[in-house]
């Protein structure tokens, strides 16, 4: 209890205090949390769930001192933030770092520089994001000023998951027994569930405006592995603002917003003051699994109106497109477009073409609890990524320490087949295990195709993201990409592409991206449910140093944390 009012008190003064630290200390530690009538301990950041909200300008560098005061490791990402020649501070373990081992501290160094509003920050750490997140609220940098009016107030929204069980032993499991993780318990807003769910009806997110004024909503998508609908009852929202880059504003009835995503979004407090209204968020899954389909809520009410607080059933609901509507969601996806245009490089120097598909490994005498017997798995060009397990890719690229990583990521697929064919053969879905990377000079214009396979099961969406870049995203499309076509660009938006650091795979469908190579370094890229990075739907990319000074990986901090053999 004594808790719950610490934690009101601090997300207040972060609230409310409009002065900006650029040092932060962010605690890991276990904190006991009842939800759904149940209680167990999770990671915090200071004892915070979500965690707190980190403020910054354009292109300042801030330093957050992480602790770890828990009982398992942990590293820390900011997502989104590309740190110019900075993978040191990337986070993702085993990738740029060795964890921070319980009882030891590490100093990231956060360095913005294009991002422009919200983007987030998690622990990159197994499965550890699940409680530790939370948000990054950019501002422009005097006389820079906004492309769309100022907001009233801010506020921000997390989507998330929950678990009753205990996340570690979730993970524990289904990496043990080769099936599919146990599908959460609940979605939150903010952390609640919302009254829907069982003993939650006071642990339900309460937003109250007041008429005439507008809100700028600073969201994103924490959940570990589902895209979500979202929704606030007879009040339309303004997109202005996907991934931390500014868009052409948006009208929406609803958004759809994929585990990674950020969005910004104005809410106008434009309807009757009498009534309440439900926000409310659930799945969109596209695949033939299982998966929760429950639907958190959240109350918006009315400063004017007092009878709101005491019936809280009486109000209206959103309407959300159905679980499995894929052209609710891309239709949503694909009207996000760059508010600035001709930016996108026009003239690539590579194209690398990549399959993302969900695998089986045979198990001795079926013993797995896949399918048939067998353990999924999951992959980029039919390699299931391994993370190495006793040295960083970083430490190794940079010390030249042999035998950690390969070089032979492939350029292409390695096999040709009809990607998203109903039936495919079986052979097809096995996989081949290994940790190799994909380099990258520097400077170069890379065009990278993912194409979605329908190997096992039939295919579903998956959010690819890319640490330390944004990228147009030129080309969405159904189906198999035509390899064959001569100029596949000519059916490319290099006008006004979304400029992101996730973007959805549509089920049996591909995305086209281009990116610069201008920021030398090791920078994972994987699918962003979390259960598909378990199963080593990963790359990392490697980008060469460039000749001048200011093209090189800043040298090592000097309390990077250690590895162990
Ligand atoms: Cu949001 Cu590699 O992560
Ligand atoms: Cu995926």
């Amino acid at each position: 209890m004594s808790h719950s009012f610490f934690n009101l008190f601090l997300i207040s003064l972060f609230l409310y205090n409009n002065c900006i630290a650029h040092h932060y200390t962010f605690t890991v530690r276990e904190v006991p949390y009842t939800k759904l009538c149940s209680t167990k301990a999770i990671l915090t950041v200071n004892s915070q769930f979500p965690g707190p909200i980190i403020k910054v300008h354009k292109g300042d560098t801030i330093y957050v001192n992480v602790q770890n005061r828990a009982s398992e490791n942990i590293t820390m990402h900011w997502h989104g933030v590309e740190q110019p020649r900075n993978p040191w501070s990337d986070g993702p373990e085993y990738i740029t770092q060795c964890p921070i081992r319980p009882g030891s501290d590490f100093l990231y160094k956060v360095i913005f520089s294009i991002e422009d509003t919200t983007v987030w920050w998690h622990a990159h750490s197994s499965w550890t994001r699940a409680t530790v997140h939370g948000l990054i609220f950019v501002y422009p940098r005097p006389p820079q000023i906004l492309p769309f009016p100022k907001a009233d107030h801010e506020v921000p929204i997390i989507l998330g998951e929950w678990w009753k069980r205990d996340v570690r032993e979730v993970v524990e499991e289904f990496v043990r027994t080769g099936g599919a993780p146990n599908v959460s318990d609940a979605l939150t807003i903010n952390g609640h569930p919302g009254f829907l769910y069982p003993c939650s009806k006071s642990d339900t997110f309460h937003l109250t405006v007041e008429k005439g004024k507008t809100y700028r909503i600073r969201m994103v998508n924490a959940a570990m592995n589902l895209p979500l609908f979202f929704a606030i009852a007879n009040h339309s929202l303004t997109v202005v603002s996907a991934d931390g880059h500014y868009i052409k504003p948006i009208k929406a009835t609803y958004i759809t917003i994929s585990p990674g995503e950020t969005l910004d979004m104005l809410l106008h407090a434009d309807q009757d003051p009498e009534r309440t209204y439900y926000m409310a968020a659930r799945a969109y899954q596209s695949g033939n699994i299982d998966f929760n389909n429950s639907t958190t809520i959240g109350i918006l009410s009315y400063t004017s109106s007092c009878k709101a607080k005491t019936s809280s059933f009486s109000g209206y609901y959103p309407t959300l497109p159905f679980y499995n509507d894929t052209s609710a969601a891309f239709g949503f996806f694909t009207k996000i477009k760059c508010l600035f245009s001709g930016q996108v490089p026009v003239q690539i120097s590579r194209r690398i073409i990549t399959t993302v598909s969900i695998n089986l490994r045979m198990c001795p005498q079926n013993s797995c609890e896949g399918p048939n017997g067998s353990r999924l798995a999951a992959s980029m060009n039919n390699i299931s990524f391994v993370t190495p397990s006793h040295v960083d890719i970083l430490k190794a690229y940079y010390y030249h320490i042999k035998g950690v990583y390969g070089t032979r990521f492939p350029e292409f697929p390695p096999l040709i087949f009809n990607f998203t064919a109903e039936n495919q053969p079986l052979f097809l879905e096995t996989p081949r295990l290994a940790t190799e990377v994909k380099v990258i000079e520097f400077g170069q214009v890379v065009e990278l195709v993912i194409q979605g396979t329908s190997l096992v099961g039939g295919g579903l969406d998956h959010p690819m993201h890319l640490h330390g870049f944004s990228f147009y995203v030129v080309g969405v499309g159904f189906g198999n990409y035509n390899i064959s076509e001569e100029d596949p660009s000519s059916r490319y938006n290099l006008y006004d592409p979304p400029y992101k650091n996730t973007m959805t795979v549509p089920r049996n469908g591909w995305i086209a991206i281009r990116f610069v190579a201008d920021n030398p370094g090791v920078w994972f890229m994987h699918c962003h449910l979390d259960r598909h990075q378990t199963w080593g739907m990963n790359v990392v990319f490697i980008v060469k140093n460039g000749r001048e000074p200011n093209q090189q990986i800043l040298p090592p901090p000097d309390d990077l944390p250690p590895c162990y053999e």
